[in-house]
Formats: structure tokens, C-alpha cells, sequence
């Protein structure tokens, strides 16, 4: 049977549009049939109330989350985190502690789910991360502490960790953090001498990283990733440290393609939007890609479970500076990808690792979007589309 137009179907396919505008659900459908519509098109401009994957993709841009297997595995949080993002990370499964559990004895099973997720969704991946400091796993960290496990031994082992990770996703992973916060909170600042690669290996460790992710995956974009270096540190000695080094590898010839600004805020502390843009604008500067990574925002709460700000100002501030990094960001076309860390803040990291504090999603504990999300739309709605130009304008009488 041939479709019918809404006019030709006469009354009862006119009554039938109707109640599709009454409950909302098509705006577009507003559009055709030149009805008003209050959430949706004006003047042939796309819904403004899109998820934000769409909103980021009409300018090329990825909105990613990181995802626990919970998000994966549980449909109401699944459905938020396929519908809403074209961008993944894996919040932990990809970490050594996770990948190699004991010496030789792999467990692919998290970084797995992650990746076919992503597939089954049309999202990319980050890969993260390679070589951290944090998440190793103890046969790792004890044999060198106890010296069973020799500095050529463990060259060889972290070789063999990049190369074996970076071959079973080749083609698979968009971006890769290989290296993972390696610089002092100090001005100046510079490679921390205590870092545990740092010290085990010395500072060879970074550009043989990333040479060897290089090989083993020549289409992934590999990135240097860190904290306080986008705005945070009012001395920007960090981010200074960064540049330089990010411009010494160049220099050297090592295959690093982009900077990425983990982008975790806390509303107690101060943070320039204008100084994460000139950041970013500088490592682009350099013929480098950029990225926020893990953009939260936590202040303090009641308690872990309600999370419920305990000075209503964090309520402002929260989709402030959620807006302002992103706002910054989207100012840099070299910037790629804006990603969260976490969506929900019924399983952010953060309640479990800063006492006192949580608050940090877009999405509230009841998997309901804050303001935060609104303010993010809204932001993605004005660099997709711009403002639309006013509907009257006045025209004085001759
Ligand atoms: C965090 C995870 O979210 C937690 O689940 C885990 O217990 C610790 O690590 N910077 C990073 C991320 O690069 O890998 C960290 O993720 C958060 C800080």
C-alpha cells in the first residue's frame, strides 16, 4: 500500500499528526505541517534538544564518556551512554592491573566488552591508558620494589605491554593516552623524578612509549595526557612543562599526535576558562591534536549516596564551569574530542576518592541530566547552528 500524506489521509491522518504534536514527540513533524513547536525547529534549524552526540557531530566533534561495565551492563545506563555519546573510554578496563592481572596471564574480557560496545553504537574509542603509575598490578610493582624483576627485565615487559595491547585493538582504537601524568604539581615543574617509570626506567620510558604504540598500531592518534594542565595551576608551570616537552619530542622525530586535558575540576578551587583556552591553542600551536579527556566537576555533598551540594552555590558553579571548558574547547578546532569522566554520578569515581565530595556528572544519582547537561546542550546547539537570527526584527516606518 502506498504511504498516504497527512492531507490526503484526510481527518483521521490530520488527527493522527496531531496527537504526535501533543505528546511532543516530533518536531520536525511541527515543521511540516507549519504548526509552532516550543522545543524543536525554528526557522529550519534542527532540534536544539538533541543528545549531544548529534549536536557535536553537525561541527565534527566527538562527545565521549568513559564507561564502567555497569553502564554497559545495566539497560537504563546503556541507553544514556549509546544514545548520548560518539566517543568512549574505558574507565578502568584497559589499565595493566586489569589486562594483566599475573605475569603472562591476560584478561581481555572489560577492554572487549568496551570496544564491541562502541561498535554496536557507532562510537570510537580512546584507548586508556598505557604507562601510568597508578593501577599496576603487584607482581608488577613488588618485583620492582624487591629488585626480582631487573631494569632490562622490565623494559622488556613494558615493550611487550604496549606492543600486545596496542596489536589486539589495532584498527580499533581512535586515540590512545600512552603516557599518563608524569609531571610535577610544582613550579617549575618538569618529568617527576619519583614516578615510578621515572624512576625505574628513566626518562626514555615516554618516547620509546611511543614508538612502540606507534608500531604496533601506525593509524592510532597517541596522546600525552594530564591533569592541571588547562586552566587549573594559576602559574600554568605545568602546562608550561608539558609544552616544552610535547615540543621536544617533536623535535626529536617521537610519533605523538595530540595533548590531552583530563579536565578534573573542583568548585572549591580557582580554574581559568581563559587560560585552558590559551593552553590548548598553544599545544594546537604545535601541529598537535587536542582533547579533554575526563571533564567532571565535584564539590562537596551531603553524603555518597544523595550527593546533594551542601552550599547552593556549587549549583551554579557546577554547570559553569562544565559550560566554560566546553565553550573553551569548542573555540579550538583542533580539539577532537570532549569527554566526561562518567556520565551518572551513581557511579562517578570521585565520592570514593575525594572524602566529602561528589556532585560530578551531567546526569544526577537518579540518572536524571543536571543542569550541567542542559548547559552542555544548549552550548553544542549554539556552535552547530549558531543563534538563530531573531524571528522580527524592527523596521522603522519610513
Ligand atoms: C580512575 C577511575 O575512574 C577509578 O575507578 C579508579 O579507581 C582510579 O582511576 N585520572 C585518570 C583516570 O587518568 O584513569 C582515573 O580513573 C582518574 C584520574
Amino acid at each position: 500500500m502506498r504511504r498516504r500524506t497527512v492531507l490526503a489521509a484526510g481527518a483521521a491522518g490530520a488527527a493522527g499528526a496531531a496527537a504526535a504534536l501533543a505528546g511532543g514527540t516530533s518536531a520536525s513533524a511541527a515543521v511540516r505541517s507549519g504548526a509552532a513547536s516550543t522545543t524543536g525547529d525554528i526557522a529550519g534549524h534542527p532540534d536544539r534538544t538533541a543528545p549531544l552526540r548529534d549536536l557535536a557531530a553537525r561541527i565534527g566533534l566527538r562527545f565521549g564518556t568513559a564507561l564502567i561495565p555497569q553502564d554497559i551492563e545495566t539497560p537504563s545506563y546503556a541507553a544514556i551512554a549509546s544514545s548520548q555519546f560518539s566517543v568512549v573510554t574505558p574507565g578502568n578496563g584497559m589499565k595493566w592491573q586489569i589486562v594483566e592481572p599475573e605475569p603472562g596471564v591476560y584478561d581481555w574480557s572489560e577492554a572487549d566488552q568496551l570496544v564491541e560496545f562502541a561498535a554496536a553504537n557507532k562510537q570510537l574509542v580512546r584507548g586508556h591508558t598505557l604507562v601510568w603509575h597508578n593501577q599496576l598490578p603487584d607482581w608488577l610493582t613488588t618485583g620492582v620494589a624487591n629488585g626480582s624483576i631487573s631494569t632490562s627485565q622490565l623494559w622488556d615487559l613494558l615493550h611487550n605491554h604496549i606492543t600486545t595491547e596496542v596489536s589486539r585493538y589495532r584498527g580499533r582504537i581512535w586515540q590512545w593516552d600512552v603516557c599518563n601524568e608524569f609531571f610535577l604539581d610544582a613550579d617549575p615543574s618538569g618529568l617527576d623524578p619519583n614516578n615510578f617509570w621515572i624512576a625505574a626506567l628513566g626518562p626514555d620510558v615516554i618516547p620509546n612509549a611511543f614508538q612502540w604504540a606507534h608500531e604496533a598500531d601506525p593509524d592510532a592518534l597517541l596522546f600525552y595526557n594530564d591533569y592541571n594542565i588547562g586552566g587549573e595551576d594559576g602559574t600554568n608551570a605545568k602546562s608550561d612543562a608539558v609544552y616544552a616537552y610535547a615540543q621536544q619530542l617533536l623535535g626529536d622525530g617521537v610519533p605523538i599526535d595530540g595533548i590531552g586535558n583530563q579536565g578534573h575540576l573542583d568548585t572549591q578551587y580557582g580554574w581559568s576558562p581563559q587560560l585552558l583556552q590559551q593552553d590548548l591553542v598553544r599545544y594546537a600551536g604545535l601541529g598537535l591534536k587536542v582533547a579533554i579527556t575526563e571533564a567532571d566537576v565535584r564539590t562537596f555533598v551531603n553524603n555518597p549516596t544523595d550527593q546533594v551540594p551542601t552550599d547552593n552555590l556549587a549549583l551554579f558553579a557546577h554547570p559553569y564551569e562544565y559550560s566554560e571548558m566546553l565553550k573553551a574547547a569548542l573555540t579550538v578546532p583542533e580539539l577532537i574530542s570532549f569527554t566526561v569522566w562518567g556520565f551518572t554520578d551513581s557511579d562517578s569515581w570521585v565520592p570514593g576518592t575525594f572524602a566529602g565530595e561528589g556532585y560530578a556528572g551531567i546526569y544526577d544519582v537518579n540518572q536524571n541530566p543536571k543542569a550541567a547537561y542542559y548547559s552542555l546542550q544548549s552550548d553544542l546547539a549554539l556552535a552547530a547552528y549558531g543563534a538563530p537570527r531573531r524571528i522580527r526584527t524592527y523596521t522603522p516606518r519610513a
